[in-house]
């Protein structure tokens, strides 16, 4: 089971796209379609919206679809792309990676298995040119079903004709990737530090690369979970598959952090968020040198993490990571901080180390748990991640089995 792209482009056999669609429901899997311009001039959009229950995607630059980069998004979704009928001109793209359509956007950005189903007449499907593309495309890991033979909608008898709907549908199935452990999970990560203005030109800030935060944030993805990246200032290129809302203070993060909350399986806060913010907020205008000293009034900012503790209450979601950069005592003071904010693991990390912590490109940390510790060697950000996020996933299993046993403890005996 799983969700299917399914690529339909402008060939006679479009029509049959629609039996395909059938029969991968049947199979338990979800289908979305995307349309070519031509293939609309072959079947209607609606047939297939009807039946996908799923908007039909047919243009790249439709008006909201980059806000969410949408070929992006779903590239990262899907568990197979699928193109059925394959025209002889979109397998030329795909072949020479033009990215002209959402189609062939979509083929580049994607990592699930791609299979291909050509549909042609029969000289176009044995001209070297068609037939060195789809061996390219072979050779880059596509399946391409082979078409049948028999009377072609052009009058001509050979192969060409669109392969059966039965094997189109075993191919793909034979080929859906794997669910990843995070399939279907939402998982916020804040990262970076949080800038406090002073004045139009100054502000408090602290080291946080960020880099820890990304590097959460892209293996969460890269399991496929849906990632919303609440990032500080801190210019690090967004991970591929994550949606990143960007701020400045401590205040744009509390106010974003909450609202994603609601809907996450999981919030990770990794920013460094500052304690404290000018107490009355940034001068409207440059502060000028007038005396020898200055004093700068302060004020506590919400602490986000107590904040998403209290908020979650005796709920089980969403589960809740937060960090401790500490200079003594480290797992003592992640251990108080763990329970004063209610959250359920502290990743500690010494930051008088030069090798760990704030702008390092390596790390070493103790996970901090109501049940026990755990050291996690010096190593890259993205090992570091790799450990976090295999503790998550395991939070997030010990929580779906109890809520099973629960439910069965409830059930009418
Ligand atoms: N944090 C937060 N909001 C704040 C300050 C911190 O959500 N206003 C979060 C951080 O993202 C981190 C955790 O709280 O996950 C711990 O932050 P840290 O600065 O180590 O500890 P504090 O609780 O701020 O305590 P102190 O600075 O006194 O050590």
């Amino acid at each position: 089971m799983g969700l299917i792209a399914l690529g339909v482009t402008g060939g006679i056999g479009a029509y049959k796209a629609v039996e395909i669609v059938r029969r991968l429901q049947q199979g338990g899997h979800d289908v979305v379609t995307i349309m070519t311009p031509n293939a609309r001039r072959f079947v209607g959009r609606l047939t297939f919206e009807a039946i996908t229950r799923r908007p039909v995607i047919v243009d790249q630059f439709a008006p909201g679809a980059n806000a969410a980069v949408e070929h992006v998004s779903l590239a990262t979704d899907i568990q197979a792309l699928l193109v059925a009928p394959a025209t002889a001109n979109t397998i030329g793209k795909l072949a020479h990676g033009i990215a002209d359509d959402f189609l062939t956007s979509l083929y580049l950005v994607t990592r699930a298995p791609v299979v291909i189903a050509p549909a042609m007449n029969t000289n176009m499907y044995e001209h070297p040119a068609v037939a060195g593309n789809l061996q390219a495309l072979r050779a880059r890991g596509a399946h391409v079903v082979a078409p049948g033979e028999g009377y072609l909608a052009c009058g001509w008898t050979g192969p060409g004709r669109l392969a059966s709907v039965e094997d189109v549908a075993a191919a793909v199935e034979g080929r859906l990737r794997p669910a990843a452990g995070l399939d279907g999970r939402r998982v916020l990560v804040s990262a970076g530090p949080t800038c406090e203005d002073l004045d139009p030109v100054r502000f408090v800030g602290n080291r946080s690369s960020g880099r820890m935060g990304f590097a959460l944030a892209a293996e969460a993805a890269g399991r496929g979970a849906r990632v919303v990246l609440v990032a500080g200032p801190c210019g690090l290129e967004p991970p591929s598959g994550t949606e990143v809302v960007s701020v400045r203070s401590a205040a744009d993060m509390h106010a974003a952090v909450m609202r994603g909350a609601v809907e996450a399986d999981a919030v990770i806060m990794a920013a460094a968020v500052a304690d404290y913010t000018p107490g009355d907020g940034p001068r409207p205008q440059k502060i000028v040198k007038e005396s020898e000293t200055i004093t700068l009034t302060l004020a506590r900012t919400t602490d986000i993490l107590a904040a998403l503790g209290r908020w979650r209450g005796g709920r089980r979601l969403p589960v809740l990571i937060g960090f401790a950069a500490e200079t003594r005592d480290v797992v003592a003071r992640a251990r108080a901080k763990l329970e004063a904010k209610r959250v359920d693991l502290i990743v500690a990390n010494d930051v008088s180390r030069s090798d760990a912590g704030f702008g390092a490109e390596t790390n070493a940390a103790t996970l901090v748990a109501p049940g026990g510790t755990t050291d996690v060697p010096l190593q890259s950000k993205r090992g570091v991640a790799r450990v976090i996020i295999d503790r998550l996933q395991g939070m997030l299993v010990e929580r779906d089995t109890a809520d099973a046993v629960r439910t069965a403890d409830h059930e009418p005996s």
